[in-house]
């Protein structure tokens, strides 16, 4: 499918299947029992670092058995022969999104994105969307002038990094409310953007110093909000769910 379409096609899901669920778990059964309370049929879960190192890939083949689209999110950064060759095994996973940093460079951006437009699927499955991060929110000014000495502030960086993804033949981008408009500016409405860092009015912000609430995200331009705690955590995982994406709409 080619980038216009499957934006598209991601964009026009309903509410409830734009909400990624995060399964910030340490095991394959943790995760399973955690998706199988989400409810909703081909609703989206977040496999991770700390997930797919512990489970492999045989946890996102189960997800996918139970009807559960994914959101892979291992953020390579190689050389453009190793990007690409594991972005085509996302495809062959059958995961839904797969995540580069933008930092990787212009070749390993295209090789990834040429990779998935030509990769092998499971039968009956759309190719991955490929998202690129720009810079870690977690980075701070002072670190990032050690490890990239440049006269650019962070929101240079963001933004020149946004629009080198998406020259390249990225499908969206992965990045903080906050940077959403700055963001916007920099690439325009095209690109898909999914969001953490969200939270319900008045609920905990756990270790989330800056939260958003899923209305004023989407106001903003995410087109998908990644979840964790306030899912994971609460005593109705699916009506928790629920509820997020009633306040998107
Ligand atoms: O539990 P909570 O909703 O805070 O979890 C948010 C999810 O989004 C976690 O999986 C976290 O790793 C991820 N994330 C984030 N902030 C970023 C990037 C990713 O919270 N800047």
């Amino acid at each position: 499918m080619n980038r216009e379409k499957l934006i598209q096609h991601l964009r026009d899901l309903p509410a409830n299947r734009r909400v990624i669920t995060a399964l910030d778990v340490p095991g394959q059964d943790e995760a399973l029992n955690l998706a199988d309370k989400l409810g909703t049929g081909g609703g989206f879960v977040k496999v991770g670092l700390e997930l797919f190192s512990a489970a492999g890939p045989s946890v996102v083949r189960e997800l996918r058995q139970k009807d559960r689209n994914v959101f892979l999110d291992l953020k390579y950064h190689d050389i453009p022969n190793t990007v690409a060759s594991a972005a085509r095994q996302a495809a062959a996973m059958g995961a839904s999104f797969c995540t580069m940093h933008a930092s990787a460079g212009r070749s390993a951006i295209t090789a990834a994105a040429e990779a998935l437009a030509t990769a092998e699927l499971p039968e009956g499955a759309v190719r991955p969307a490929l998202l690129a991060v720009t810079v870690l929110t977690s980075l701070s000014e002072e670190e990032i002038s050690e490890v990239r000495p440049s006269d650019d502030n962070l929101d240079d960086s963001v933004q020149r990094l946004a629009r080198l993804a998406w020259d390249c033949g990225c499908d969206g981008l992965v990045c903080s409310p906050a940077d959403l408009p700055k963001l916007r500016d920099a690439v325009g409405d095209e690109p898909l953007v999914i969001t953490p860092g969200i939270r319900m009015a008045g609920a905990a912000t756990d270790d989330q110093h800056r939260v958003t609430t899923p209305r004023m995200a989407v106001d903003s331009g995410a087109d998908f909000l990644v979840v964790g705690r306030p899912i994971s955590k609460a005593d109705d995982p699916a009506a928790a769910l629920n509820a997020i994406a009633q306040d998107m709409e």
